[in-house]
């Protein structure tokens, strides 16, 4: 699965949609991320699953609003296609390259670096391999690696759900989260912006969110109540909220928006400015007057040691 998403990644293609190009949850990240840490000394920051760079750009740009915070800050970016850190380091170059560095990185691997104050991700961890259980013939059985194991964090996992459910378990995202703890230090933060699910909901359906996503590369689901009880077996605090609470914590009034260039929050005026190529997207039109709120399965998890 590793070298299948490799070659995916290292054509340098950019058919994914993720929230990265937005410029509210940049700008929301740089403010919150700037008063965190004003009184630190140094602050190292990793990115993991750069892509094309973007997000960094767009937080570099805010935090340099803040001159005392942007010069402190040392800005690394990880990922395992060489032709994204290629073209992020040139997106990135008008913030100098003293405080900016692209690293060679394959997930979860052990990171070739001492420690970090601040770690963001936008859609990486979905990309790393995960096993789906499910039970046979009273066992659990991994579905992907095609075996009957004993794994007692799956079996109460599968307990909860209907018979012949299966569940997705993060398993190489819990240990990229297992090497970073290693080198997190006390007060840092690890913020995740991924999709999956949070909570089960009933009734049940037994292929909603537990599923395999295999279009050109694979991606799962992140089961997020699972990796909470992971961060908090490592001694780490943990939360998950909606992306959209987020973004509104420090903004207000935005709403998640698809359109065929990205995702996007936009506010209400926003939203009636684009109405066309919303509709267009099969947005309603009580959704663009703001009578009916739309969910959707991004979420925000953050850690903190
Ligand atoms: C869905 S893209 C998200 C890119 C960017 N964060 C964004 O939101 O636009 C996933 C990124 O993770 C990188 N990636 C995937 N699996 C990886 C792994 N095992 N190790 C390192 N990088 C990986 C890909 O090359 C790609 O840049």
């Amino acid at each position: 699965m590793i070298r299948k998403n490799k070659q995916f990644y290292s054509k340098g293609k950019l058919n994914f949609l993720t929230f990265a190009n937005d410029k509210y949850i940049s700008r929301a990240n740089a403010i919150e991320f700037a008063n965190r840490f004003k009184h630190n000394d140094e602050i190292i920051v990793w990115e993991f699953g750069c892509g094309t760079g973007q997000f960094a750009l767009n937080f570099l740009d805010e935090l340099k609003n803040n001159k005392e915070v942007y010069k402190k800050t040392q800005y690394l970016l990880f990922d395992f296609s060489k032709k994204f850190l290629a073209s992020t380091k040139k997106l990135l170059s008008g913030h100098g390259h003293k405080n900016i560095e692209t690293v060679y990185y394959e997930a979860p691997d052990e990171i070739p670096r001492d420690k970090v104050h601040y770690v963001r991700m936008n859609e990486f961890w979905d990309d790393l391999y995960a096993d789906i259980y499910t039970m046979r013939k009273g066992k659990v059985y991994n579905i992907e690696k095609k075996k009957y194991e004993s794994n007692p964090g799956a079996r109460e996992f599968l307990k909860l759900l209907p018979d012949d459910s299966s569940v997705v378990l993060n398993t190489s995202a819990a240990k990229h989260l297992f090497e970073l703890n290693k080198k997190l230090v006390y007060s840092g933060v690890i913020d995740v912006f991924d999709y999956g699910f949070n909570e089960i909901e009933l009734p049940f359906d037994t292929s909603l969110g537990f599923v395999k996503r295999e279009a050109e590369h694979v991606t799962y689901d992140i089961n997020f109540i699972y990796m909470k009880a992971f961060a908090r077996a490592l001694g780490l605090n943990v939360y998950v909220e909606m992306q959209d609470n987020y973004v509104n914590s420090v903004f207000s009034g935005l709403r998640a928006v698809e359109t065929e260039d990205g995702l996007y929050y936009m506010n209400d005026n926003e939203i009636k400015k684009n109405k066309d190529k919303l509709k267009l997207r099969g947005y309603s039109q009580s959704f663009i007057t703001g009578a009916i709120k739309e969910e959707n399965e991004y979420y925000h998890m953050r850690i903190w040691k």
